[in-house]
């Protein structure tokens, strides 16, 4: 059901749980300090209580009354689509931060939820609004479809503007830091503000299992070599969806196979924005394989690889119009 803002902020002061929209995705909103309103977010999205939750604040200088204070670069990209892991100091419902002693905080840049956040007065904790393993939503109406029954509101504010999910760093010392999840605020632009980006991780992100993104229809990435020792896949080129981005040639199957470039243009921007709810247009049509290219690595292109890899059931390349695939470990079809 769509709320208005004030009606979801009465929801939200009143314990009740409400989908809220960001610029990356759409968020199942309850206030943080609220362990029963918690409770019923992991409840309602079936979500493990071992995977902890953002907590989402109007601004950076609020940040202090629930953790240690975050690096100074961070409020560059904030308001954005940047989260980052700091040390709180306990007066946060224990849920959301699963045991942790630390919690991801983000600013959200969304008119609409940034008037709410001014309204409600509390940190709101939103995993993004979908189901346990399906795709996070960029519309109010992937909402309804996947939790409608099951929430007190949908605040709608159109469809979100990066598509994606944020960026998660975790700090290390005042000018360093981990990436935990690529997002749109890339590995480039934490360089360009002074960041010294490490590989791996200090804090192993609970929510980042390989096959957390996995659409309904399985989905082949275009990522081996035509050196890897993969095996023939036998597919209906008529029941087949050809993903792109960018101007060069999509992949060469069959002529037969439906084909969708999500960014003609060559904007990584503009593919990211559309990749999630292509993922659902398809899930919904008459098909069997959606097969992907593979997009350029630098700036956004490294999310966009990421959320493709962990959607994918097989890997594999295509020559001469015939798809040689290996299935994904841990990934079944
Ligand atoms: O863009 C976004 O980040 C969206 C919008 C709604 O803000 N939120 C979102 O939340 O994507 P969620 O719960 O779907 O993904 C958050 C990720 C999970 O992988 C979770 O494990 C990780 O952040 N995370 C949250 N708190 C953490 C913590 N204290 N330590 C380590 N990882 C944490
Ligand atoms: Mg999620």
């Amino acid at each position: 059901m769509i709320v208005t803002v004030e009606e979801a902020v009465r929801i939200l002061k009143a314990g009740g749980i409400a989908a809220i929209p960001t610029e990356t995705v759409y968020g199942l909103a309850a206030d943080a300090c609220n362990e029963q309103a918690v409770l019923r977010v992991f409840k309602a999205k079936n979500r493990p209580p071992s995977n902890p939750l953002i907590c989402h604040l109007p601004d950076a200088e609020s940040i202090s009354r629930y953790a240690l204070s975050p690096p100074a670069w961070a409020a560059q990209f904030w308001p954005g689509p940047l989260t980052v892991l700091l040390e709180h100091n306990g007066s946060l419902a224990p849920s959301v931060t699963a045991g942790s002693r630390f919690c991801a905080f983000r600013i959200p840049d969304h008119p609409v939820t940034q008037r709410l956040l001014s309204l409600v007065n509390t940190p709101l904790c939103a995993p993004s609004a979908n189901t346990s393993g399906r795709v996070s939503p960029v519309n109010a109406e992937m909402v309804e479809r996947d939790l409608g029954s099951r929430i007190d509101g949908i605040v709608d504010g159109g469809p979100c503007r990066v598509g994606i999910e944020s960026t998660i760093v975790q700090p290390l010392g005042a000018r360093e830091a981990f990436i935990l999840r690529p997002g749109s605020i890339s590995r480039e632009d934490l360089l360009g503000a002074g960041v010294l980006v490490r590989e791996g991780s200090a804090e192993k992100s609970p929510g980042q299992e390989a096959a957390h993104y996995a659409p309904a229809v399985p989905l082949l990435l275009l990522s081996l070599s035509p050196e890897t020792d993969a095996a023939a896949l036998a597919f209906t080129p008529e029941r087949t969806l050809v993903l792109s981005f960018g101007p060069g040639p999509s992949p060469q199957l069959s002529a037969e196979c439906k084909q969708w470039n999500l960014s003609p243009g060559g904007s990584l921007e503009e593919a990211a924005r559309g990749l999630f709810a292509a993922f659902d247009r398809a899930s919904r049509m008459d098909i069997d394989l959606i097969v992907a290219a593979d997009p350029p690595k630098n700036g956004m292109g490294a999310a966009l690889h990421d959320r493709l890899l962990r959607a994918s059931a097989f890997l594999g390349y295509c020559r001469h119009g015939q798809l040689y695939a290996l299935p994904r470990e841990g990934n079944g079809v």
